[in-house]
């Protein structure tokens, strides 16, 4: 067992919203010389706060249409490039996330993910439906559950705002709670790369609601990511000073 105490730590967050509250309240600076590659969209804000060295990764602005690089893909590229350079201890990724009401969740609600699957990748041939799935599992934190009185769900991950119903039916075989963009891509590479991993979602829209998803995100956008910047504020103050086998 490893008791060092955790000493860096990289946010993956996804939207330009959740990430500027969170660089301010750690008074985190721009990397002006960046770990990434000349010209990608990537963003790291970094400092130390606390005994901690905080990286903030935002993916960006997308390069031709200029909206945040939401989805899977650069989700995947930035955990896979700020984990080799960086070499982080815990990984969080911190964003928003829809919720399923039939299943406890209500709009601003903080939960930490069990679990991250994906629900849009379905290849009906045996293994590979498994390898679709892409199952894995947060890195455990009983203690900061318990601590900071977190709801705990599993998270289901698409690369689609909206839920089709066969995605719905993907969603209810993951037994999520959660629904996101990002969380199962993270956990991939942070599987890959050996990095504990943990995700801190808010709950912006009701998936099983009456309102249309974008109409109840934009409406619910800057309380709930004020609510999920507190959260990560205090799961980086509970971080702090503890070894990963203390969470
Ligand atoms: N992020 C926030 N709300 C979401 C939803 N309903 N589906 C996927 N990702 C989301």
């Amino acid at each position: 067992m490893d008791n060092r105490s955790i000493s860096t730590v990289v946010i993956i967050t996804t939207m330009q919203t959740e990430a500027h509250p969170l660089v301010n309240k750690f008074q985190l600076k721009e990397d002006l010389n960046p770990v990434f590659p000349m010209g990608v969209p990537w963003v790291r804000y970094f400092g130390t706060y606390k005994d901690l060295n905080i990286n903030i990764i935002w993916p960006g602005k997308d390069t031709i249409l200029g909206v945040d690089s939401v989805g899977t893909i650069s989700a995947s590229l930035v955990t896979y490039a700020s984990s080799l350079a960086l070499q982080p201890d815990l990984i969080i990724n911190a964003g928003t996330a829809g919720g399923f009401k039939a299943k406890g969740a209500s709009i601003a609600d903080i939960f930490l993910a069990s679990d991250v699957a994906f629900h849009d990748r379905r290849i009906p041939i045996p293994v590979f439906d498994l390898y679709g799935v892409g199952l894995r599992q947060a890195f455990p934190t009983p203690n900061l559950v318990k601590t900071l009185n977190l709801k705990v769900g599993k998270l289901s991950t698409g690369d689609s705002l909206d839920t089709s119903p066969k995605d719905e039916a993907s969603i209810v075989s993951n037994d999520a709670t959660i629904k996101d963009m990002e969380g199962a891509a993270v956990a991939y590479v942070a599987d890959l790369l050996k990095v504990p991993a943990i995700y801190v979602k808010a709950v912006i829209d009701i998936v099983d609601g009456d309102k249309p998803t974008g109409v109840e995100f934009l409406q619910n956008l800057l309380a709930v990511t004020a609510a999920l910047d507190q959260a990560v504020t205090e799961v980086v103050d509970f971080i702090n000073g503890r070894c990963l086998s203390e969470l």
